[in-house]
């Protein structure tokens, strides 16, 4: 039979020698494991003759509860010294430079929308949306355009189903809001419209619009030129002119072309005039008592002009080069 004090010195020697968290495990499982010397002996206890099982099996158990209460012991102080270790060794340097994490912007076509947006919108002007899906008369019918319009043909038109299309301009948005609200009217409806246009510098099959209605007792043409110079000076700069130009539109009389000035020379920038009679009485307006005006801009060419973008394809290839010089970031 072994000696428990012998056992115990030995043990408590290899305890106290434990460099570190690791080599304590290995001295937990040489004393007091499964099989090491101490528990095989407490298993051996049952062999002895009976007058001395009582007495080896207590010595061995106290020895035991000795070793394993050093282990513990041991165990908490290489636990702090672990601890202390981390924190001395594993400081943050405050005084490093930090990793800078890049960040998005709004694309130049929303930052130009809203700013359009904000323009109207401290006029007084409400914001309207429709669906890019039409039907046919609202984006043509009601709008006073003949079935032998050429902008209804094939060519232009992207169809969906018989009398269902992809609204080619914003206009149809018109018809809905006059349809839902009786006047005073003042608002702008920005969207994507939809050309079967083949894809080059200044055209794209997809683009983006913004339509103004204004529809009131006594408006009158001085009123959309001064809205006009009001949007155009804030757009381009207090310097700006602007021109007007006849022009025609099957849903506006008169029609005209607006150009914005540009250096010596002007640049076309939308198209307006005041909403035709028979629109209003198409949507049940008395155009005996109201009149009123309307226009569309393109929100693509007016961020061309400002920016001077060469290319309305520039801002569909999402060339994160180009984004980033005209990011809002
Ligand atoms: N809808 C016209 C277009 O797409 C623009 C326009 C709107 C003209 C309102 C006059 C009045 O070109």
């Amino acid at each position: 039979m072994v000696d428990p004090d012998t056992l115990l010195a030995d043990a408590l020697a290899q305890v106290d020698a434990a460099p570190n968290l690791a080599a304590l495990e290995d001295v937990r499982i040489a004393t007091v494991g499964r099989n090491a010397p101490l528990p095989l002996a407490l298993r051996d206890v049952g062999t002895l003759p009976p007058e001395e099982r009582g007495e080896a099996g207590k010595r061995l158990n106290i020895t035991r509860q000795q070793i394993e209460a050093r282990l513990t012991q041991r165990q908490a102080q290489l636990e702090s010294s672990a601890l202390a270790d981390t924190l001395a060794n594993d400081r943050i340097d405050v005084t490093l430079p930090g990793r800078a994490m890049p960040h998005g912007g709004l694309h130049v076509l929303t930052q130009t929308r809203r700013e359009i947006e904000q323009i109207f919108l401290d006029m007084g002007y409400a914001i309207a949306e429709g669906p890019e899906v039409e039907t046919e008369f609202n984006n043509f019918t009601a709008l006073n355009i003949p079935d032998d319009h050429p902008a209804k043909a094939d060519s232009d038109t992207l169809w969906v189903s018989d009398g269902v299309l992809l609204r080619t301009h914003t206009s149809p948005v018109q018809v809905r809001v006059m349809g839902a609200q009786d006047p005073p009217v003042a608002v702008i409806c920005p969207g994507r419209v939809y050309r079967r246009d083949t894809q080059d510098a200044t055209h794209s099959p997809i683009f983006h619009q913004v339509e103004g209605l204004v529809i009131d007792e006594g408006i009158t043409l001085a009123h959309l030129k001064g809205t006009l110079e009001h949007v155009t000076k804030r757009l381009f700069g207090e310097d700006r002119k602007i021109r007007l130009r006849s022009g025609f539109f099957p849903f506006t009389e008169p029609s005209i072309e607006v150009d914005v000035s540009w250096g010596d020379g002007w640049m076309e920038i939308l198209g307006a005039g005041m909403v035709d009679p028979n629109v209003l009485e198409h949507v049940g307006y008395d155009s005996t008592k109201v009149t009123g005006f309307a226009f569309g801009m393109g929100i693509e060419r007016i961020a061309m002009l400002r920016h001077g973008i060469p290319d309305i394809r520039m801002l569909y290839d999402n060339d994160v080069r180009f984004l980033a010089q005209l990011s809002n970031s």
